[in-house]
C-alpha cells in the first residue's frame, strides 16, 4: 500500500528579500494506483508542489506522509530509500547527451550500485517496455521528442518506483505524441500498478489518463475530486475555464446578456448519450424554445460525458419551470454568462 498525503502544506521562497507564497494550505490524498491530475496556470504552485513531494525541496510548514510516515522526520539514508521509491520526468526530458539511451537509463542504477550484469538486464527490459531496444546505443541528439520522453520513462522506472511524478511530461510534443505517450503511462499505471501524478496545464491530459484531477490556483486547491464528477459539475471559474474547450466556441452573437426571458444555458449529461427527447419534452411541456448552438460528446476513462449549449427563450415562468425540470431530472446545468 503506497498512499501519499499532503496536509497543510504550504511553501514560501525568499529571493532578493521578497517572500513568494508558492503552495498556500494545500492538502491532498492520493492513493495507490490513481492517476492524479494537478492542473493550474504557469505560476501557480504545480512544480513547487511536485518538487516537496519528491523531496527535492523541504516544505516551509505542513506534512507529506508516504505510507504514514512523515517525510520532514526522515534521516538521510531514509530520505534515500525514499526517493527510490519516486521516479520522476520532465517536460524537456533532461537526458544527459554525453550518453548513450542506455547510459541514460543505466544511470540510476549505477546512482543505486546494482551489479553489472543485472543492470544491463534491466536496461533490456526497460527498453522494451518503452519500445525502444531499437534505439539502444543511439544518442538523445538523434531521437524524436517522444522517443526521447520514453528514455525518460524507462530511466524514472529503472529502480522499480512506486510512484511516477511528471512535471508537464507532454508540454514539449505535438498532440499525437502527446497521447502515445500518456497512452504509456497508462500502460504502466495499470500493468506495473504505478502510482502517478501528473502535472499539466491541459485539460485534454487530464481527460486522457487520470481517474482523479485537483485544481490549483496561486498556490491553493480550488478544487478537486473524481474527473468524472468535475466534469460533470465544475464549481471554480477556474476549473470552468480549462473545461472550456476553445474548439467549442459559442458564436458571440449569442453571448449577449440573459435575462427572465432569454437564457444561455450549458446542460451536462453524465454517461448518457446525447439527449435530444430532453430538448423535446422541454418545448413540449414548457412552451419555450430552444435553439442548440453546441453539443459534443468528452470520453473520459470511464464514463462519456454529453455537452448541450442551448439557447432558451419564452415566458420566464416557462423558463423557471424548465430549470425546476432540470434540477429535478438531474441534468446539471449552467447559466453562461460572459462566454463561459
Ligand atoms: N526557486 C524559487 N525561488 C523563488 N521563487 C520561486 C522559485 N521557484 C518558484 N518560485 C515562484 O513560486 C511560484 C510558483 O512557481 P512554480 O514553478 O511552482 O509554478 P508552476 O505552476 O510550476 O508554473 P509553470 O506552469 O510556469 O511551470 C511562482 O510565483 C514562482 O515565481
Ligand atoms: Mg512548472
Amino acid at each position: 500500500m503506497k498512499k501519499i498525503e499532503i496536509i497543510n502544506a504550504f511553501k514560501a521562497y525568499r529571493s532578493a528579500g521578497k517572500v513568494v507564497q508558492a503552495l498556500a494550505n494545500v492538502s491532498l490524498t492520493i492513493e495507490q494506483g490513481d492517476v492524479y491530475g494537478i492542473i493550474g496556470l504557469s505560476g501557480a504552485g504545480k512544480s513547487t508542489l511536485i518538487r516537496c513531494l519528491a523531496s527535492l525541496v523541504p516544505l516551509s510548514l505542513g506534512r507529506i506522509l508516504f505510507d504514514g510516515k512523515d517525510l520532514s522526520l526522515m534521516n538521510q539514508s531514509q530520505l534515500r530509500a525514499f526517493r527510490l521509491q519516486i521516479g520522476m520526468i520532465f517536460q524537456h526530458f533532461n537526458l544527459l547527451s554525453s550518453r548513450t539511451v542506455a547510459g541514460n537509463i543505466a544511470y540510476p542504477l549505477e546512482v543505486a550500485n546494482i551489479p553489472l550484469n543485472k543492470r544491463e538486464e534491466r536496461v533490456d527490459e526497460l527498453l522494451e517496455l518503452v519500445n525502444l531496444s531499437s534505439k539502444k546505443h543511439v544518442y538523445p541528439a538523434l531521437l524524436s521528442g517522444g522517443e526521447k520522453q520514453r528514455v525518460g520513462i524507462a530511466r524514472a522506472l529503472a529502480n522499480h518506483p512506486a510512484v511516477l511524478l511528471c512535471d508537464e511530461a507532454t508540454s514539449a510534443l505535438d498532440p499525437r505524441t502527446t497521447r502515445e505517450i500518456l497512452k504509456l503511462l497508462k500502460n504502466i499505471n495499470e500493468k506495473l500498478g504505478v502510482t502517478i501524478v501528473l502535472i499539466t496545464h491541459e485539460m485534454e491530459v487530464v481527460k486522457q489518463i487520470c481517474n482523479k484531477v485537483a485544481v490549483i490556483e496561486s498556490g491553493s486547491i480550488v478544487e478537486d475530486g473524481p474527473v468524472a464528477e468535475i466534469f460533470a459539475d465544475p464549481r471554480h471559474t477556474t476549473t470552468k475555464q480549462f473545461l472550456q474547450n476553445s474548439l467549442h466556441e459559442i458564436p458571440p452573437e449569442f453571448l449577449k446578456e440573459n435575462s427572465p426571458n432569454r437564457k444561455l444555458l450549458r446542460l451536462r449529461f453524465k454517461g448518457q448519450v446525447f439527449s435530444e427527447p430532453i430538448i423535446s419534452e422541454i418545448v413540449r411541456k414548457f412552451n419555450v424554445n430552444a435553439n442548440i448552438l453546441l453539443g459534443w460528446i468528452d470520453r473520459l476513462q470511464t464514463v462519456s460525458m454529453g455537452t448541450l449549449v442551448v439557447e432558451l427563450t419564452g415566458s420566464s415562468q416557462g423558463i423557471s419551470d424548465t430549470l425546476s425540470y432540470f434540477s429535478e431530472k438531474t441534468v446539471h446545468y449552467e447559466v453562461i454568462e460572459n462566454g463561459l
